[in-house]
């Protein structure tokens, strides 16, 4: 990992002013974890807790993730967590497509300076965007698919299982699939 070029994307993602979301954050959230990561995570968009804190996944979502990552055994300090979109949109409404174009060259340039095995999509909005436009989540969660040379997958976004508990059990099958192709990779 070059990290000179990992710490000058930072600074450029931190100080980004490409779109109107910029004028409402408190803090860009550019994503946290190792730099050099065989798994790498990515969600939608920063929420109310990760706007105040500059972190990804820290709120009630981040906690449950936190959960099962501790459940199959992978220390979140060991995987890199990013956002499809760095800014927090205003009452967390669903980004638009423009600041979604706008943000997605600093997850591009995330993804290839860190070069993880696995990237895994938190959810249908990063499914859609990273997998294929017409993903559906609830059929195809945990599916592996290789794309260049990557090997990724998509699994309920936390918060969704908190607004539907019955979905837990398919998140728990989905982690465990995630921990073992990370030991086989
Ligand atoms: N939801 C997301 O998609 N990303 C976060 O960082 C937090 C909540």
């Amino acid at each position: 990992m070059p990290e000179e070029r990992f710490e000058e994307l930072k600074k450029t993602c931190l100080s980004c002013t490409a779109c109107p979301l910029s004028q409402t954050r408190t803090n860009v959230v550019f994503g946290e974890g190792n730099p050099d990561a065989d798994l790498m995570f990515v969600g939608e968009a920063p929420g109310e807790q990760e706007d105040l804190s500059g972190k990804p996944f820290v709120g009630r979502s981040g906690q449950l993730l936190d959960r099962y990552l501790e459940y199959v055994g992978i220390r979140r300090e060991d995987v890199f967590i990013a956002n499809i979109i760095k800014c927090r949109p205003p009452a967390n409404r669903d980004p638009k497509p423009s600041e979604e174009e706008l943000c997605m060259p600093y997850l591009r340039e995330q993804v290839r300076l860190i070069r993880p095995k696995i990237i895994v999509c938190l959810g249908r909005i990063a499914a859609m965007k990273l997998i294929r436009e017409d993903y559906r989540i609830t059929e195809e969660h945990g599916q592996w698919v290789r794309k260049g040379n990557f090997l990724m997958t998509a699994v309920f976004h936390p918060a969704a299982i908190l607004r539907d508990p019955r979905k837990k059990e398919l998140m728990l099958d989905d982690m465990i699939s995630i921990s073992k192709k990370l030991t086989e990779e």
